[in-house]
């Protein structure tokens, strides 16, 4: 089932220059393929937007402001399950409980700065492509 997935590198991730690292693990993976990228920052109307679910919650703030604190890298990428296989590769939220071998279980320990981001279904990944790259929504 071939499908699409919008993924973040999150500024973390930019910052510790491990941009190639990343792409080069999901390139990697038979039938995977960046279909687009950009290097961009996010505005707060488009990070409002994007993490509009964890409005009101005790890290949101923190998080916002962390996600406008350098560029980040913008991707859509395509090939046989890709959502869920981007999430498997990404490992779960929290990098200390990430198995070694997934890229947060590998690069990260805190929470917030857990590197990138992988829409978690079809419909958030619809949702995300018409925030990010609207022109292909
Ligand atoms: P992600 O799952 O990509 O999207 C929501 C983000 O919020 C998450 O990654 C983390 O960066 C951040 N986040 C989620 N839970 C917490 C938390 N408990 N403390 C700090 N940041 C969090």
């Amino acid at each position: 089932m071939s499908q699409r997935t919008l993924v973040i590198l999150k500024p973390d991730a930019v910052r510790r220059k491990l941009i190639g690292e990343i792409i080069g693990r999901i390139e990697r993976k038979a039938d995977w393929r960046v279909s687009a990228l950009e290097l961009r920052e996010l505005s707060r109307e488009v990070l409002e937007q994007h993490y509009a679910e964890h409005a009101g919650k005790p890290f949101y703030e923190p998080l916002m402001e962390f996600m406008a604190s350098g560029p980040v890298v913008v991707l859509a990428v395509e090939g046989e399950r890709v959502i869920e296989g981007l999430r498997t590769l990404a490992g779960p939220t929290d990098p200390i409980a990430a198995a070694p071998g997934s890229i947060r279980g590998d690069f990260g320990t805190i929470v917030r700065e857990n590197l990138v981001h992988a829409s978690d279904s079809e419909e958030s990944a619809e949702r995300e492509f018409k925030l990010f790259f609207p022109a292909s929504a």
